[in-house]
């Protein structure tokens, strides 16, 4: 299998290198400098060095870190990257880094300064243009138990707090911007502007990143990446994979084939409207496959979540195989893959080597075909995809849609799963999810579905007794799923759902709502 590797990614002297020591919220970063019409990316302070070489970026900046400065082996920012000249910005453990490697000093402080805190501006300073000026007070994040204490050569003071003397400094000269507080995140209301100003006013970028840039770029990579060969994609009904095809498809034509596997798990309307989409709307080669009666024969009897999840995988891979053999294989597979699942994370105690989370769809295919793999979304977010997937007038039905998960409903039946309690399911997320359409409430919430209980209890309907199964509804909200908090509906809207689905779906008597935040829960109930 030949991954893609980083090398691979867009090289371009118009970028901004982020180096990550390993913050929670570098990510977010990156997302500031794209909203900002500058291209970022990220790289782990271990194999920043390298990234500095290959991009080429026009500048710098510097993450925050859970390590000290003043910790021996706490990482450094590289000679290369200190040394470039480039203009940089270093944020909390950034700033400090900069001044402990420069000739300043960094302290441990007795109390550190967490969450929400005022900056006075004392002077002006090429972050704050059109911004902030002398005199005034802004909120900013804090989280800092080290502190700068005094400046290297150079630098000056041009903001502070209670906690922090320093709390932005400047090295006009050469150019060179560092702050104690987090402009990443959205408590410090200014941060993104700040940011804006580095990429654009410091580093002297135009700003003219574009997602219909992006599209030309990848339409370019695909071709020259693909040749004549024929590419693969498995389309699961989400926005990535779809995104992914429509891309591909625009590059290469009837070279792609998509295969669309209904394992009799998906959700209400969900094949109808995969297949009319892709061959209807789009006129893509489309392969779908109804293994509904293979897969549900496999669970039956199956109780175990995690069984459950591991016959879903294999199953789809063996189908998946089946089809492409059918058609004659294939040298691409494409995937969805994102940017959040490329990026390498950090480890301090793994020593040089990095974890770089699993980014499998569809794990274990190519090893097994002997395929490539085509992953033109891999630099993009979620929200970057939703946007490029409206710039490939993808409707709008497949572009706001909540994520799901791959194993389907089958994780939000607990217990066996059998083609009955499937379509009970299907009915009452339905409902569900078009009361929320209704309210106007879908597209503030992360993920919404219902769940089917292997509980009985006993209701009256009518004049008769009725015992039935327990629906569950979970609403979420959540910036990318890791943690996550309840959605909180009116009782209104909740009686009124509950109403509905025991009144028109049969085999549900009762209706609870989850009320429970990830963590402690998942979103998922399996
Ligand atoms: P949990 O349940 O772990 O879910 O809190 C976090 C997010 O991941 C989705 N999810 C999956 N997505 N394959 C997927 O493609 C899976 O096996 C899977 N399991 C959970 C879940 O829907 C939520 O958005």
């Amino acid at each position: 299998m030949t991954n893609p590797t980083p090398d691979q990614t867009t090289q371009t002297s118009d970028s901004i290198l982020i180096v990550d020591f390993g913050s929670q919220v570098t990510q977010l970063i990156a997302r500031r400098v794209r909203e900002a019409g500058v291209y970022s990316e990220i790289a782990p302070f271990n194999a920043a060095k390298e990234a500095f070489a290959r991009m080429n970026p026009a500048g710098v900046i510097l993450s925050g870190s859970p390590a000290s400065v003043l910790d021996e082996n706490g990482p450094r920012i590289p000679a290369e990257i200190l040394e470039s000249g480039l203009p940089l910005l270093g944020i909390c453990y950034g700033q400090q880094s900069l001044m402990h490697q420069l000739g300043g000093e960094v302290l441990s402080g007795d109390s550190g300064e967490f969450g929400r805190a005022f900056i006075e501006i004392g002077d002006d300073c090429a972050l704050f243009d059109g911004l902030w000026a002398k005199g005034e007070s802004h909120q900013v994040w804090m989280s800092h138990g080290d502190k700068v204490t005094s400046l290297a050569p150079g630098f000056r003071p041009v903001a502070s707090s209670a906690g922090a003397p320093f709390a932005v400094i400047a090295n006009d000269e050469k150019r060179i911007y560092a702050m104690q507080f987090h402009p990443e995140v959205v408590h410090t209301p200014d941060g993104g502007k700040l940011l804006k100003n580095f990429v654009r006013h410091v580093c002297g970028l135009a700003g003219d990143w574009t997602m219909a840039e992006f599209r030309k770029t990848k339409i370019e990579e695909i071709r020259a990446q693909v040749g004549d060969k024929r590419v693969i994609c498995g389309l699961s009904g989400g926005v990535d994979s779809a995104v992914a095809a429509l891309l591909i498809h625009e590059a290469i034509g009837d070279q792609l084939t998509c295969v669309f596997v209904d394992g009799g798990v998906l959700r209400m309307g969900e094949a109808e409207q995969v297949v009319s989409l892709f061959r209807g709307h789009y006129n893509i080669p489309l392969v779908h496959v109804d293994a509904s009666t293979l897969f549900l024969k496999g669970l039956e009897g199956v109780t175990d979540p995690e069984a459950k999840r591991k016959f879903i995988g294999k199953t789809f891979i063996d189908v998946f195989e089946d089809e492409a053999k059918k058609i004659g294989g294939a040298q691409f597979l494409a995937q969805g893959t994102l940017y959040p699942d490329v990026i390498e994370s950090v480890s301090f105690t793994g020593g040089p080597s990095v974890t770089i989370k699993s980014h499998h769809n569809v794990g274990g295919l190519p090893e097994r075909m002997n395929m490539q793999l085509v992953e033109p979304l891999r630099e993009l977010f979620k929200d970057e995809v939703r946007v490029l997937g409206r710039e490939l007038g993808l409707p709008e039905i497949f572009v706001g849609r909540h994520p799901f998960p791959g194993p389907g409903l089958a994780i939000r039946i607990p217990g066996e799963v059998t083609r009955e309690r499937c379509d009970i399911l299907r009915k009452a997320d339905a409902i569900y999810l078009e009361e929320i359409r209704n309210a106007g409430l879908y597209d503030a919430i992360w993920q919404a579905f219902a769940v089917l209980l292997p509980v009985k209890t006993v209701g009256v309907m009518g004049d008769g007794r009725t015992y039935d199964s327990v629906c569950g509804l979970r609403a979420v909200t959540s910036t990318d799923g890791m943690t996550a908090d309840i959605y909180p509906f009116d009782a209104a809207f909740l009686s009124r759902v509950a109403t509905r689905i025991i009144n028109e779906v049969k085999g549900i008597n009762r209706v609870v709502y989850d009320y429970t935040s990830k963590p402690p829960g998942t979103i998922e109930w399996e």
